[in-house]
């Protein structure tokens, strides 16, 4: 597996540009099955979670083509309805082939993406939304079969407003006769973007971004042509890495508006942040005090992808910051890895203290899982002397060549290959 050497201690300065959303292609890339017909979808950014998608795709019987962030999906031939169990582990957003499948081929057999490191992350949500829109669904040790029955639009109330099962039934929705209304829907962006998506295809879908979604189904759809937003959370990782370095770096290909929980925390504990329309100037001189209190909550509140990098940068800010986890149990393996590394951090169930240090020493670290491990690049690029990121894996899943664009801006970090 390969690792990254990091030589810590440089401040950071340039221009690092954001790539295309994680989040919001992966579904965008599903619902490309349902137009019978061909997507172009542009600032597809190169990850290992987009390769997975692209083999079910394939796997399923699309023509996919690639060229520079540029993914051309011809669904025409889309016949296959059984995912293997292996695409289905490769990452957790495979679920959303679920409603996806469902409503392209009428019946999908797949398996249940499992736990995974963040922890449990059961789908009961998912299938209990489709069952609702009336797909017949049995479940057998970790299969799924599910057959389309008879689709009918209805309300679906979500008891969580889970990003997952609000995309699968968006997709799902798009088969069914009638008018579905999603309430206490997610009101992330990447919601937001997958409704554009499918509006640019023909069909009838508003309301995302609030927390109720209505889809007229079955309209004709048609060929497409998409450009994906950018990666608020790739965005959110430059800014934290900007201001735990120091420096200044001018963060380009940004929605202002999808980071502002962040900004306005940067903004609080000492650092100058300027927001453009379409680019974030972020610039730290002095000591930072505290982060007094951030809990991670459903978009518009603070996410909790964005928490590992934040808790790096708290490990050095001054005092005690405060982080309560509520979406995740299983989100804080980072914390091992930031106290190795001389973090000062008490843990207790959801809550985290994070008392300041004055320095971070450079050593072996892992990326224990996506946002953990970019947590670990960006205290390791602070620390004082070297550090080896093992398992990293698990950051090619969502950042693209991390390497590259925080050495643009200053850091010394280099990728080992290991053959
Ligand atoms: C998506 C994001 C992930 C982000 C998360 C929360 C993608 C590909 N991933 O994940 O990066 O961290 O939103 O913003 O977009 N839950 C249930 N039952 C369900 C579904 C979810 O109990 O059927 C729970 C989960 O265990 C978790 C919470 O709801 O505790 C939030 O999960 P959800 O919003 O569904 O996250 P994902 O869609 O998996």
């Amino acid at each position: 597996m390969d690792t990254l050497i990091v030589n810590g201690g440089r401040a950071l300065d340039g221009i690092v540009s954001v790539h295309g959303s994680k989040n919001s292609v992966l579904p965008i890339l599903a619902a490309t099955i349902l137009n019978s017909g061909t997507s172009v979808i542009h600032n597809c950014p190169k990850l290992r979670d987009v390769d997975a998608a692209i083999e079910i795709l394939k796997y399923i019987g699309c023509r996919v083509t690639c060229e520079d962030g540029c993914v051309t999906v011809d669904s025409r031939s889309a016949t296959n309805l059984d995912i293997p169990d292996k695409m289905m582990r490769e990452m957790r957003s495979s679920v959303i082939f679920m409603g996806a499948v469902l409503a392209r081929l009428r019946r999908v057999s797949l398996f249940a993406p499992g736990g995974c490191e963040l922890g449990a992350r059961p789908i009961d949500l998912h299938i209990s939304s489709l069952k609702a829109l009336g797909a017949l669904i049995t479940e057998e040790g970790g299969s799924i079969d599910c057959r389309a029955g008879n689709l009918r639009g209805r309300d679906i109330v979500l008891s969580f407003p889970s990003v997952g099962a609000t995309e699968n039934t968006m997709l799902a929705a798009t088969a069914c006769t009638g008018r579905t209304r999603i309430v206490n829907a997610a009101r992330e962006p990447e919601i937001v973007d997958l409704q554009n998506f499918l509006v640019s295809m023909g069909a009838d879908v508003s309301g995302a971004g609030s927390s109720t979604i209505i889809i007229n189904g079955r309209k004709p759809l048609h060929d497409v042509e998409y450009t994906v937003i950018p990666d608020r959370i790739c965005a959110a990782t430059f800014m934290c890495a900007t201001a735990l370095c120091g420096g200044r770096v001018r963060i380009d290909n940004v929605i202002p508006e999808h980071v502002s929980t962040l900004t306005s925390i940067l903004d609080g504990i000492g650092c100058r942040v300027k927001v453009g329309k379409d680019y974030i100037d972020i610039s730290r001189e002095g000591s930072l005090s505290a982060i007094r209190s951030v809990r991670t909550m459903p978009y518009p509140g603070f996410p909790t992808d964005a928490q590992p990098p934040l808790m790096a940068l708290a490990s050095k800010c001054k005092g005690t910051s405060v982080f309560v986890e509520n979406i995740f149990d299983g989100r804080y393996r980072h914390v091992g890895g930031l106290i190795r590394m001389g973090a000062d951090i008490k843990l207790e169930g959801k809550v985290a203290l994070v008392y300041g240090v004055k320095q971070l020493f450079g050593c072996p670290v892992e990326a224990t899982d996506l946002r953990g491990g970019a947590a670990m690049v960006i205290a390791a690029m602070a620390a004082e002397g070297k550090s080896e990121v093992s398992h990293i894996e698990h950051i090619d899943r969502g950042y693209e060549n991390i390497e590259k664009s925080m050495s643009r801006i200053g850091a010394d970090i280099k990728r080992v290959i290991q053959v």
